[in-house]
């Protein structure tokens, strides 16, 4: 079983990396929210299933923002209504089975209807009235910097804005949760302990409709990072899941297979997208940036309890059989045949993509590559003539997402 509380929190984290190189936004954000809502959620008498369900509502609130910056639709929506919109998506999308209906959605909207939505108190469901309250007072207040003195003002604030910019309910909840100790534990140094005393325990299977959900939310947010890598994480995920299928390979494992790939490249997000977008050669210093990533993957992945092999394989991904790839040094005897035909997937996806220094390549175009490769002793030629055979199919056409994913769409 995966802890999904655990996964949640390690991809935003990555989340908040990119928002914070996007938006200059401060970090941790989401996990103050997350916090603050399951605490306000308590003050409501909230089951623990509901409070998780609110705290993975919480920390995915904006999981949508890179998505929207980039969107061609932004300068059309200036009351930031996509990223809601996005973003409640994303949040039904991983929790399937439970009702989470406006959660994100609304979590602009104000007491007195001057949200984005025009959703006055009483109108909008009380998971969104606690995500805005908390929203609201993190983004005015920069509650991880505030010490106790500040502490009477901001309540002031609470307590004026109750019935206007909060919903009474929820200013009230919120001053009952506000309190020095409450801010001692959003301090940077503390939010990670505190977030984790404070979550509930989610388990699911890996086979589990909202692994797959989540490990397909977070390729699309590492694609968004650059317009190059649109494609790659999910294309690498789906070409997973389908050789997967090929080999026969039972559920668990298959499962196991699409989320490493998914996966792989979450340490990119910390990469300067100057970096990841530059055309000519990179320099010794540039190119050891681009190598941290398959470390820092592994670093955000590895506390994750129950993903342990998903992990390693993950974070095994610029492995070579003969011992020159990176960032442990493994060689053949180190890697097992899913991290073998991960490390084929992602050179086949990466060789036939448009990047800054080469155009797009065939089916045809890219298998030669890959046989040199093969030639070389640095990935397995076996798989590599699977792939070869399998791809032929697919030549230049995406592959499509497992079942339990395809919800997400393909925007
Ligand atoms: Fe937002
Ligand atoms: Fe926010
Ligand atoms: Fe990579
Ligand atoms: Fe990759």
């Amino acid at each position: 079983m995966i802890r999904m509380d655990q996964l949640v929190r390690a991809i935003a984290v990555a989340l908040d990396i990119v928002e914070g190189q996007l938006l200059g936004a401060s970090t941790h954000h989401g996990k103050r929210i997350a916090v603050l809502s399951v605490a306000m959620g308590r003050c409501f008498g909230l089951k623990e299933e509901n409070l998780s369900s609110l705290a993975t509502c919480a920390l995915f609130h904006d999981s949508a923002l890179t998505e929207y910056i980039i969107s061609e639709q932004r300068a059309a929506d200036p009351a930031m209504r996509l990223h809601c919109e996005y973003g409640q998506r994303n949040a039904e999308a991983l929790l399937t089975d439970r009702d989470v209906s406006g959660f994100v959605l609304y979590h602009h909207e104000r007491a007195d209807g001057l949200g984005p939505f025009g959703k006055k108190e009483g109108s909008f469901p009380l998971g969104a009235e606690i995500i805005a309250i908390a929203d609201m007072l993190d983004v005015a207040h920069h509650l991880q910097t505030v010490s106790a003195e500040d502490l009477p003002r901001i309540r002031k604030r609470v307590t004026e804005g109750a019935g206007t910019i909060f919903t009474r309910r929820a200013a009230e909840a919120m001053l009952s949760v506000l309190d020095e100790k409450m801010l001692a534990g959003l301090r940077d140094e503390r939010i990670a302990a505190t977030v984790e005393n404070v979550i509930p325990v989610w388990l699911a299977d890996v086979e589990h409709v909202s692994a797959f959900r989540i490990a397909g939310l977070a390729a699309r947010i590492i694609d968004y990072k650059s317009v190059f890598t649109k494609r790659h994480s999910v294309q690498i995920a789906n070409k997973a899941w389908l050789m997967g299928g090929h080999y026969n390979m039972d559920g668990n494992l298959r499962a196991c297979l699409y989320m490493a790939a998914a996966l792989h490249d979450l340490g990119k997000l910390a990469t300067p997208s100057h970096i990841l977008e530059k055309p000519g050669r990179l320099t010794p210093e540039e190119f050891d940036l681009i190598k941290d990533h398959a470390r820092l993957t592994e670093d955000i992945l590895k506390d994750v309890s129950g993903f342990e092999y998903i992990c390693a394989m993950a974070a095994g991904h610029h492995e070579r059989l003969d011992g020159t790839g990176y960032h442990q040094g493994k060689n053949a005897d180190d890697l097992d045949f899913t991290t073998r035909l991960l490390a084929c997937l992602d050179i086949y996806q990466a060789v036939s993509e448009t990047r800054p220094y080469h155009a797009g390549r065939s089916h045809a175009e890219t298998m030669p590559i890959l046989y040199d490769m093969a030639e070389n002793g640095w990935i397995d030629q076996e798989i590599v003539r699977d792939l070869a055979a399998v791809m032929a199919e697919y030549s230049n056409r995406d592959v499509p997402p497992p079942p339990e994913a395809a919800l997400l769409g393909n925007v």
